[in-house]
């Protein structure tokens, strides 16, 4: 019945439902979430885990004193919910300081205060129990030409992450980071702007073992391109550790609708390749309550991104386990897809010498269209 439970690994960042409306065109129009609320709400709902940035729980610049105070009522509704917190993110890109961002940001001062502020968070997501951190590049970026040296930035990003790496291994801590790709918005130009740019990105890094991506649906379907795809690639890397899961209509700006709104063909094989694909890590849903909801409209909100999931996740289960599409898969040649191009033991040499009529085999149809109207009609909920 499409009720979420723990077993699902379902996770919501505190600053989806707690965001207040506050757009480029108006303010707040929903009052503050209090953390530890958001993690009581979740928790009934059926969520596993919640994930914050630093200034979601703990305001920019507080006093040690003041962190350990804020913390306390949100660590008790973690234990009394047993609700998780799976990953930590950290704030470079609210405050004044990071208007040219962070890592890369020109201003020498202001990387080191980046670094300084990531190291810090990076304690409290190991205390935490997290193991995932999520680097978004936010503004990480720039709008004009001569403004940033691309190539100079990229060393400036490898330079933060190999620090940072190295921290993470010599205090023996179990903790993966993740880069979040992201087009544009709020920089005019993002660097890292897809799942691509970011994998090459992760070779060039000296522990490129602790390095991998949380690519969000939104985000690479905003640079046209296709989500289901880019995670089944960042898979075959062994790169993909988290997930940002929400809903986009097409290049435009970045919409973070609930999961399985928007693009509802590309959300099925979504979650097909989330669940046949070989990712074992949270379902997290990076999404914003549209500023037209109250706070019963937010929890609406979360809870149809986990009913659309496990909905998705029916009909991706229906679709595998269907005679006619196992029969559709045949006669669309993906059993011989899977098979390697030469046999073993055969060379170049062997196939050079085979005889193959391009005429005959130009003839064949592929079948894919009979195979996608099968896909398509488990969507539509008519098989
Ligand atoms: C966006 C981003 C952010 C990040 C979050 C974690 O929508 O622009 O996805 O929501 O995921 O800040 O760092
Ligand atoms: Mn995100
Ligand atoms: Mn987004
Ligand atoms: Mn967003």
């Amino acid at each position: 019945d499409f009720t979420p439970t723990r077993d699902d690994k379902f996770s919501f960042g505190l600053w989806t439902v707690g965001w207040q409306g506050v757009d480029v065109f108006g303010g707040a129009v929903r009052p503050p979430l209090d953390p530890a609320e958001a993690v009581h709400r979740l928790s009934d709902l059926g969520a596993w885990g919640i994930t914050f940035h630093d200034d979601d729980v703990i305001p920019f610049g507080s006093t040690a004193a003041q962190r350990l105070e804020r913390m306390a009522p949100f660590r008790k509704a973690l234990a009394d919910t047993g609700l998780v917190v799976p990953m930590v993110t950290t704030n470079l890109f609210s405050h004044p300081v990071f208007r040219d961002g962070g890592f890369t940001n020109n201003d020498r001062d202001v990387r080191r205060f980046a670094i300084r502020k990531v190291a810090d968070n990076i304690d409290l997501a190991v205390e935490l129990g997290a193991t995932t951190f999520v680097a978004w590049g936010g503004r990480e970026g720039a709008e004009s030409g001569a403004a940033k040296d691309v190539r100079a930035a990229l060393d400036r990003y490898k330079e933060a992450f190999d620090l940072l790496g190295d921290y993470v291994l010599a205090q023996g801590y179990d903790l993966q980071f993740a880069l979040e790709p992201k087009p544009n918005e709020p920089r005019g130009d993002i660097l890292l702007p897809t799942i691509g740019h970011a994998l090459a990105f992760i070779n060039e890094l000296e522990h490129p073992e602790l390095v991998g991506l949380n690519p969000e649906v939104g985000h690479e379907e905003m640079a046209g391109l296709n989500y289901a795809h880019g995670i089944a690639q960042a898979l075959w890397h062994g790169k993909l550790f988290h997930l940002d899961l929400n809903g986009q209509h097409g290049p435009r700006f970045d919409q973070d609708l609930r999961f399985g709104a928007g693009n509802a063909r590309g959300a099925f094989w979504t979650v097909d390749t989330v669940e046949h694909g070989g990712y074992h890590g949270p379902r997290h849903f990076d999404f914003k309550p549209p500023r037209t909801e109250d706070m019963d409209g937010v929890w609406a909100s979360a809870s149809g991104c986990m009913r659309n999931y496990l909905i998705l996740k029916e009909k991706s289960r229906a679709f595998r386990a269907d005679p006619e599409v196992q029969e559709a898969l045949v006669a669309a040649r993906l059993d011989q897809l899977a098979v390697p191009t030469l046999s073993v033991g055969e060379s170049l040499a062997d196939l050079r010498a085979e005889a193959f009529d391009p005429e005959e085999a130009g003839v064949r149809g592929m079948a894919f269209e009979h195979l996608d109207q099968l896909a398509l009609e488990h969507l539509y909920g008519v098989r």
